[in-house]
């Protein structure tokens, strides 16, 4: 959990840059991650640690070999709305993002989840959570 925390504390740092900063418009700035690889890399490998096994006190779940992730709407839901100890990033990624690393972890540590994400999903999921708000 100690690395997982310093790792935060760059994620902290890398929220204090300009790339991230509100834009004089108030409208957040989204981060430059090309793909689902680099999203898992820069933002989940904070707390999912790099190999996805999760913390080793189990505050943090291991993504890796994840029966959880055999439909992607639940991990779609989880990024987007947050959930207990995890934030939402429905503000700092695309839809794009969020499909591309959500595809990516039910794609790999041990999972093979291969039917696409979409970016058509995550709307899909977004205006289902914005429903529910209301
Ligand atoms: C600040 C730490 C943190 C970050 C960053 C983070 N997570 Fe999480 N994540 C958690 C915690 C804590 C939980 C457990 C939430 C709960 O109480 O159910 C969790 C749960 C999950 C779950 C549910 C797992 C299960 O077995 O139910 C998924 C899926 C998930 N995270 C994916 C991601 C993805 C993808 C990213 C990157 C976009 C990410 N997380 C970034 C802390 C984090």
């Amino acid at each position: 959990m100690r690395r997982a925390l310093l790792r935060l504390g760059v994620l902290a740092a890398l929220a204090a840059t300009p790339a991230l900063a509100d834009s004089p418009g108030g409208r957040p700035v989204k981060l430059a991650l090309p793909d689902g690889e680099q999203v898992y890399k820069q933002v989940c490998a904070a707390c999912h640690l790099d190999h996805a096994q999760g913390s080793p006190d189990g505050t943090v779940p291991a993504l890796a070999h994840n029966a959880k992730l055999a439909s992607a709407d639940y991990p779609i839901t989880v990024v987007m709305k947050g959930q207990g100890g995890m934030p939402w990033f429905s503000e700092m990624l695309t839809p794009g993002q969020v499909a591309a690393v959500v595809g990516y972890v039910r794609t790999h540590f041990d999972n093979s989840y291969a039917d696409p994400v979409s970016e058509a999903d995550v709307k899909r999921i977004a205006a289902a959570i914005r429903a529910s708000e209301e």
